[in-house]
């Protein structure tokens, strides 16, 4: 087995496959209202393809850890045969899902049972209209119940990923905490990124690391973990001397890029070494034109080398990838 690695020295163990691009929500900060030209059928990868790629990128290229994203994973119609396929392949992979939870009340006892081992859920807020006003769908209670079954089917420990926009729920993230230690979640607030579909995202209306730890230390008391952070993008902090936490995903004002250990495959077969890479490696052309599973993962292998060093947020040259947060899977 030869692993993924780059000429920076780092692994590549974590795959984080999107199953498609498309969505159920709009959430302003992603995509437009009218949503986006999503990519043709013809060019997602079927079902037997995707669980081929994560065949090789486990047997063959040492990946530990498959993450499912989209778009939203869950209206990919083949997801629990895909986890049902990858568990077969391999018993001890780690599998989990990020995901906005629609329709999870109805599909987690059945992704439990196909083998898939936790779920991440996306919340930017606990105010039921202010979901509609961000999402433009009225979809809060849907959530809550997907979050709930998340929880009952074993999917956990369950995590909460929220977004905080300014003037928008910038006020909430006391709130949004003590809703997830009510139930048990981990919450961990992420820095928006410059990958929106509309590009436009501007540094001074992000709301940072720092402005969201002053807000939650008015009502918290908070403190670093004592737990290794390793190559987790989530900084966290105990909560009242714990054992709760929060997390903080600070990838614009606290890059972490230096302990990267992840890899991504597009619904289109592209391999992208950074959600950041400005060009991608096709698998999918490759396979169709027959290649073996010792060359796609040379080609595999091939891509990961030239991974840069960091995003390049801030340096002046920088420019957004094509591919939008919603093609890549985040
Ligand atoms: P856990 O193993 O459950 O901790 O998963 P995770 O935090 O790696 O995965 P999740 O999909 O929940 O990621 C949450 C968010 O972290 C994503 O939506 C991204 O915004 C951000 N993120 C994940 N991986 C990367 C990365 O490689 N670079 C950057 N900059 N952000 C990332
Ligand atoms: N920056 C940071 N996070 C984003 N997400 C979507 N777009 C962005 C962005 N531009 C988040 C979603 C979800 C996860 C998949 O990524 O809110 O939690
Ligand atoms: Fe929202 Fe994620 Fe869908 Fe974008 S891809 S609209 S962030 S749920």
């Amino acid at each position: 087995m030869q692993p993924l690695i780059d000429q920076h020295g780092r692994i590549a163990t974590d795959l984080r496959v999107s199953l498609t691009d498309r969505c159920n929500l709009r959430c302003t900060y992603c995509m437009p209202p009218e949503g986006l030209d999503w990519m043709p059928t013809d060019e997602q990868l079927t079902d037997d393809e995707v669980v081929r790629l994560i065949g090789i990128a486990v047997k063959e290229l040492g990946v530990e850890e498959v993450r499912f994203t989209g778009g939203e994973p869950l209206v990919r119609r083949g997801l629990v045969d895909i986890v049902r396929q990858v568990r077969a392949l391999d018993a001890d992979v780690e599998m989990s899902i990020t995901t906005n939870a629609l329709g999870l009340a109805k599909t987690a006892q059945a992704l439990a049972d196909a083998g898939l081992n936790r779920a991440n859920v996306s919340l930017d807020t606990v105010r039921s209209e202010i979901f509609h006003q961000i999402t433009r769908r009225d979809r809060f209670t849907d959530v809550v119940e997907g979050l709930a079954a998340a929880e009952a089917a074993g999917l956990g420990p369950v995590k909460v990923n929220a977004v905080l926009l300014r003037g928008v729920n910038d006020d909430e993230a006391p709130e949004l905490l003590a809703w997830c230690l009510e139930r048990g979640y981990q919450l961990r607030f992420i820095e928006q990124m410059p990958l929106d579909a509309q590009h436009g995202w501007d540094r001074a209306s992000m709301v940072t690391a720092d402005e969201i730890l002053a807000s939650l230390s008015s009502v918290f008391r908070l403190s670093p973990a004592s737990e290794p952070r390793g190559s987790a993008p989530a900084e966290l902090f105990q909560v009242d001397d714990g054992p709760a936490t929060v997390g903080v995903i600070a990838s614009v004002t606290r890059p972490f890029c230096g302990d990267c250990d992840r890899v991504r495959l597009t619904a289109d077969g592209q391999v992208r070494n950074c959600l950041f890479a400005r060009s991608e490696s096709d698998l999918r052309l490759a396979m169709r034109a027959g290649a073996t599973d010792d060359e796609l993962a040379e080609r595999w292998r091939a891509a990961m080398w030239g991974k840069l060093p960091g995003h390049g947020i801030d340096d002046p040259t920088f420019l957004q990838p094509d591919r939008p947060m919603s093609a890549i899977g985040g």
